[in-house]
């Protein structure tokens, strides 16, 4: 069985903790795109763990974990994650690492930050890791592969080419930057190689076996679909696709193995870096939601911007992903906001869309139609059940995913794992501890 967790908003939605609540019975889960510009969220009886790199099912060691091809890694930042699980007693023994993922190499970050440099007033506000120019050198077909760093003679050859050819001549006489010594690099990366080497396989015929045998398999979105390459909001988006078709490419799974797909979204809505955010609240309100929320970056502990729930965002990404289940997370966050108000459509030049307009001028430029709806005062962080939350956050759930188009089968009203109620439970997710 298969079951898709993907992001329907801009990122920081609740994936991590939903991951959790299926990793437990899960004997795979795969990590298909993006990079350690993700941040996920999950916290146990044994504190609170942020997973930039590894998969959030880690934790169980009955779930091989594969950090699958469509990542790009930074070996520097997960050997320090590796290191960092072990500091805590854990061994990640079940990590397996495609040698078709591509890596993210100490250079890029550099590239990074001088693209974002040149870009001034119009920066995109990334994470600053690389993770675009390492997609854009898989592109050119100049990108080191994981696999890679068991060819010595090979990656000589190749970072001769990539460094002398490529990587220098722009740093040097675009940016008047200090060349790049390419067998430094080589003996960097030969270090990093002998500490990942236990961890490097073709992960094809681990993953075609365990479909074999009808395992449980959990594919781990990061990012988000407003983030996706092609459907987010474009250019202010990530490198990757983070819907459900790039976690399908990203790990060698066929999309007729797939028999659900999740898609996560918060009571409300939060966007890191620039771009359009129609439902944005710049008030003081906005300030009390991202305080409640704890809204700063899990990676760059940037503030995030926050606004209502916007619903033409929410429907299209369950749409686009194909969501069999939406996972409604931070609903606590709003306890105690007299009026919530949802947004429905976004009104341009007097039509009302009803979800995100390819130009990003025109979502800049349009006015959300919104639908008020009373909220509630009781405090709902120790519901289980849907019968414990108040009407009003009911009502508010409900038209949530009447507004979505999808059932809302999970609702968040913690930051522990087990703070959530469950109204249908999902494909293999564990038995939840009573409190
Ligand atoms: P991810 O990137 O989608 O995995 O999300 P992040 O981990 O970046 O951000 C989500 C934040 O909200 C984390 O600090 C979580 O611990 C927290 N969180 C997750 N679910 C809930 C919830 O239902 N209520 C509250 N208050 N916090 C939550
Ligand atoms: P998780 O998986 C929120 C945003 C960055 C920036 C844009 C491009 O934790 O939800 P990049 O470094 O990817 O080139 O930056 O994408 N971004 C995220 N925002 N959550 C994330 O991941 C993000 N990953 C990238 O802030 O606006
Ligand atoms: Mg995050």
């Amino acid at each position: 069985m298969v079951v898709i967790v993907v992001g329907g908003q801009w990122g920081d939605e609740g994936k991590g903790k939903v991951i959790d609540l299926l990793a437990e019975r899960a004997d795979l889960a795969i990590r298909s795109q993006g990079g350690n510009n993700a941040g996920h969220t999950v916290v146990t009886e044994h504190g609170e763990f942020k997973f930039q790199l590894l998969p959030s099912g880690i934790l169980y060691p009955t779930c091989t974990c594969i950090i699958g091809n469509g990542v790009v890694v930074d070996p520097r930042v997960l050997l320090k994650e590796i290191d960092q699980l072990r500091e805590r007693g854990l061994e990640p023994d079940n990590l397996v690492v495609s040698e078709r993922a591509h890596m993210v190499m100490s250079y890029h970050p550099l590239f990074d930050q001088l693209e974002e440099g040149v870009r001034g007033d119009d920066r995109l506000g990334t994470t600053w890791r690389g993770i675009g120019p390492a997609y854009s050198d898989k592109v050119r077909r100049i990108g080191f592969r994981i696999g890679d760093l068991q060819k010595e003679v090979f990656m000589r050859k190749k970072l001769d080419f990539v460094v002398g050819q490529v990587k220098n001549p722009i740093l040097q006489k675009l940016y008047s930057e200090q060349p790049l010594d390419a067998e430094a690099l080589l003996a960097e990366y030969l270090e990093y190689a002998k500490r990942l080497d236990r961890y490097i396989k073709d992960t094809y015929p681990i993953v075609q076996a365990a479909l074999d045998r009808g395992d449980n398999i959990l594919l781990e979105g990061a990012q988000a679909t407003m983030l996706d390459l092609d459907f987010g909001t474009y250019p202010y988006v990530t490198s990757s696709n983070p819907t459900a078709g790039g976690a399908l490419t990203g790990s060698g799974i066929a999309p007729t193995r797939v028999d659900q797909t999740v898609v996560v979204v918060k009571g409300y809505t939060s966007r890191v870096g620039y771009g359009p955010f129609p439902t944005e609240l710049l008030d003081d309100l906005g300030e009390l939601i991202r305080e409640r929320g704890r809204e700063y970056g899990t990676v760059t502990g940037r503030a995030r911007r926050v606004g209502w729930f916007d619903g033409p965002v929410a429907r299209y990404s369950t749409r686009l992903n194909g969501a069999t289940s939406v996972a409604l997370m931070k609903v606590d966050v709003l306890s105690e906001v007299e009026t919530l108000k949802l947004c429905t459509g976004y009104r341009f030049r007097g039509e009302v869309h009803d979800h995100p307009m390819a130009n990003i001028s025109h979502l800049k430029h349009c006015e959300p139609v919104y639908e008020e709806m009373p909220g509630w005062r009781a405090d709902i962080s120790r519901c289980t059940e849907w019968s414990d939350l108040p009407r009003e956050c009911r009502d508010y759930v409900e038209r949530v995913g009447e507004v979505c188009g999808a059932p809302v089968d999970l609702i968040g009203v913690g930051p522990h794992r087990d703070q959530l109620v469950m109204r249908r439970p999902i494909l293999f997710q564990r038995e939840t501890a009573a409190r």
